[in-house]
């Protein structure tokens, strides 16, 4: 792990992405965002390469952010990524304007000249390339050149061979810049000289002797949701510290059906005695009580959850550490909701705010993985394979997927609607295909006929969608089949729902949960 790539945020939409470019690159690399980057931090991190990532702000605001200059005479390669690009122009003595139109989508570029990052047989050719952006360069730094242009004359790849600089005005990180992996690859590997040592073998035995040293004789408590992130988790800790690991499972009353069996069946038997269930449902239901807007469910469930947790963590005494399934996503995704550039999108409940109440110190040994290598490594534990590729399930519960006002008569209805959905999809052999799938119930009634009578019942919609790490989405497309034969399942078995719609919305513009 010694060879890192840093990443500053700038707040880019994109910028998880160049992390899991660069991860399946099997380099390891750091987001941080632009505010905290100062000289120790950097002696710390001792990068091998530095990516500016792009942002929604324009250098011409006079308040934008930006970074100290000290970092282009580190000795150390950087690469700036759209805004990061007209960061680099700004701060050496370029030029930036705004342009008529913002350019967004796809574009062609035309390599003029050799350059390190880009392959040789590129020159002269068309690359097609994904922009986004309101302002261009007009004039680059003086010690620097353009290897780029695009169709539309807006320079594309500039860079300083001498001192390792460069730029893109367009976004290799992105699917659509089908060719940028490549891109990335030679700066780290021909420019920052970087290895291929990133690798999630090894990942059991170095973090299992890392908690060992850590937690010594301690004992650790770890919620356990029965969700992938928590189990694994879980699975690693009880392998390194037996029964000195405490498991607690809250049951909020807004699980899917049978959850709580299911999940306290698994759990009790690899973990006996310490795996404590907690059955908090009245506490929650109460406290969610004619609340109908999102962002307030979702600080009052956060909010009970460390209730309910602190009041039963105190039952188990000599308790040092919180172990918890954080993911390297989670922390990217917190940055923003804490300070960073970003714009806050949802309060997850799960990120933050444990710690500072317990006085426990955190264990998050997957704070470095995505939600893939976590399902590798739960593979590798022995997990079964039901609960390593489950579907996501969002820490609220059901409470983010009944709009409006949140009752126990609702949450079965939704219950029992879920239920039907996802059985049939591990039924057609379809539940693998999809990243995450659930149904909403919805706070409308519409008429309907069945037999011969008139019905005025709720109105369920579904969602499907395909996705690589929940930061993007496409809606899943079901054959006509498939959604007759769910909807007539659901209708024909759940009485109180004679409606059944479907969400073809991608994310974005939509996210996946509808609260
Ligand atoms: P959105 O709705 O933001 O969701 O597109 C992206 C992914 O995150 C899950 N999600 C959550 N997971 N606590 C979680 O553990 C939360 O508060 C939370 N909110 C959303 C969502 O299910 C999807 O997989």
């Amino acid at each position: 792990m010694d060879q890192k790539i840093l990443i500053v945020d700038y707040g880019s939409q994109y910028t998880q992405l160049i992390a899991r470019k660069i991860r399946e690159l099997k380099v390891f690399s750091i987001v941080c965002p632009y505010n905290k980057i100062n000289l120790k931090y950097l002696k710390s991190v001792n990068p091998y390469g530095i990516i500016l990532s792009g942002g929604p702000n324009s250098l011409l605001d006079k308040k934008s952010p930006k970074i100290n200059k000290f970092i282009f005479n580190l000795n150390i390669p950087v690469l700036g990524i759209c805004y990061g690009l007209q960061l680099i122009c700004h701060l050496n003595g370029g030029r930036i304007k705004r342009s008529k139109t913002r350019e967004y989508g796809h574009a062609k570029i035309k390599i003029k000249k050799k350059s390190k990052i880009i392959p040789n047989e590129w020159i002269n050719k068309d690359i097609e390339v994904w922009m986004s952006h309101g302002d261009h360069v007009t004039k680059i730094p003086q010690d620097f050149q353009i290897i780029a242009k695009s169709n539309n004359n807006i320079i594309s790849i500039i860079e300083n061979n001498k001192r390792n600089i460069f730029g893109l005005q367009f976004h290799p990180e992105v699917h659509h810049t089908f060719l940028g992996k490549k891109i990335i690859s030679n700066f780290l590997f021909k420019v920052c000289k970087t290895k291929k040592n990133w690798i999630l073998k090894n990942f059991i035995k170095q973090k299992s002797s890392e908690i060992k040293n850590i937690v010594g004789e301690d004992r650790v408590i770890c919620a356990l949701s029965g969700g992938v992130d928590s189990t694994v988790t879980a699975y690693l800790l009880h392998k390194c510290i037996k029964n000195n690991l405490f498991c607690i499972f809250v049951d909020h009353g807004l699980l899917r059906k049978n959850e709580k069996t299911e999940v306290t069946n698994y759990f009790k038997k690899k973990f006996k005695n310490n795996f404590i269930v907690v059955d908090a449902k009245k506490y929650f239901l109460n406290k969610l009580k004619n609340v109908t807007d999102p962002e307030k469910k979702r600080k009052i469930i956060g909010k009970a959850f460390i209730d309910v947790f602190n009041k039963e963590s105190k039952k188990i005494k000599k308790v040092k550490y919180l172990a918890q399934g954080t993911l390297y996503p989670d922390i990217i995704e917190s940055v923003s909701y804490f300070g960073g550039p970003t714009a806050t999108i949802k309060s997850h409940h799960n990120v933050g705010g444990l710690p500072k109440k317990m006085n426990l110190k955190i264990l998050e040994p997957f704070k470095e993985l995505f939600k893939d290598e976590v399902r590798e490594l739960g593979k590798k534990l022995k997990i079964k394979d039901n609960l390593i590729s489950r579907h996501p399930f969002p820490g609220p519960g059901l409470a983010i997927r009944i709009p409006g006002i949140i009752n126990e008569k609702k949450i079965n209805i939704l219950q029992n609607i879920d239920e039907i959905y996802i059985n049939y999809l591990k039924e057609k052999k379809l539940y693998k295909k999809i990243w995450q799938a659930f149904a909403i119930l919805l706070p409308i009634k519409s008429v309907g006929v069945m037999g011969d009578s008139r019905t005025y019942n709720y109105c369920c919609c579904l969602r499907a969608v395909t996705s690589v790490d929940g930061m993007t989405a496409d809606f899943y497309m079901f054959s006509k089949k498939d959604l007759t034969e769910i909807s007539n399942r659901i209708i024909n078995n759940v009485r109180e729902v004679n409606r059944v719609v479907y969400d073809f919305t991608s994310k974005p513009p939509g996210t996946i949960e509808w609260e």
